[in-house]
């Protein structure tokens, strides 16, 4: 089954949220979907969200507890009742300067607390365009997840979010995302043999309910990262089915 996956960002009021899962408990449809809301809001979306529906958190610490003002640890998160988080978002490593070495310790910490970890990975418009886009999706990759030995089946999932394509209604054709997906599957064959080929991928990055089925369609496509269109509710089922 696919997996859709909503990154809120920072949106959403309370009565916004109470509305959106209103709306989803109304459904008869059940799909596998999962929610970031911003981390002040993960435990009221705890509270309203229908069983089909997991929640999550957008970004965590790379430490585990102490004198780290602002920051949320993976623990916490797993306390309040979060089942996955986000870690290498491209605004994370364009506006917060997160590198590859600092994602990997944000999944060390997450794996370590049972967390289901959504690695995000993608070029640039200007690395696209000089024929870098492997090169540097398979070192985000490497380096983001070394020293990574096992994991739980479905802990780790790999999304595919080209940089340019976020938030600008420039979505990658099918068989560009499709191309990257397969590129990925491959090295994290070769990173973690069987293992790896069982991850799953997501393509994010403009996705919205008129381009999801041929996205989706693509051999090497497990899911989508949803930002935009995932803050309705009307559009985010649209997704889903
Ligand atoms: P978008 O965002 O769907 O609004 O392009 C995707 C993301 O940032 O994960």
């Amino acid at each position: 089954m696919k997996l859709i996956v909503g990154n809120w960002k920072m949106n959403q009021t309370q009565a916004q949220v109470r509305a959106f899962f209103e709306m989803l408990n109304a459904t008869t449809r059940r799909h596998e979907a999962w929610i970031a809301p911003q981390a002040l809001h993960i435990g009221l979306a705890l509270q309203l969200a229908p069983a089909f529906v997991r929640i999550g958190a957008q970004n965590c610490s790379e430490h585990d507890s102490g004198a780290f003002t602002g920051e949320t640890s993976a623990a916490t998160l797993k306390d309040i009742g979060a089942s996955f988080v986000l870690v290498g978002h491209s605004e994370r490593r364009q506006l917060f300067a997160e590198t590859n070495t600092l994602c990997a310790h944000k999944i060390a910490q997450a794996l370590k607390q049972g967390l289901s970890v959504i690695y995000c990975v993608g070029e640039t418009l200007a690395e696209r365009e000089s024929g870098q886009t492997l090169l540097v999706v398979k070192r985000q990759l490497q380096e983001g997840l070394q020293n990574l030995s096992t994991w739980n089946p479905g802990q780790l999932i790999v999304a595919y979010e080209p940089v340019w394509a976020i938030g600008t209604g420039k979505v990658a054709t099918p068989a560009e995302a499709q191309d990257v997906h397969l590129a990925i599957r491959s090295e994290l064959q070769r990173l973690f043999n069987t293992q790896g080929q069982q991850v799953k991928l997501l393509y994010g990055g403009s996705v919205k309910p008129d381009n999801v089925a041929d996205l989706m369609g693509q051999q090497d496509i497990d899911g989508a990262l949803v930002g935009g269109a995932s803050l309705k509710a009307q559009d985010f089922l649209a997704l889903c089915q």
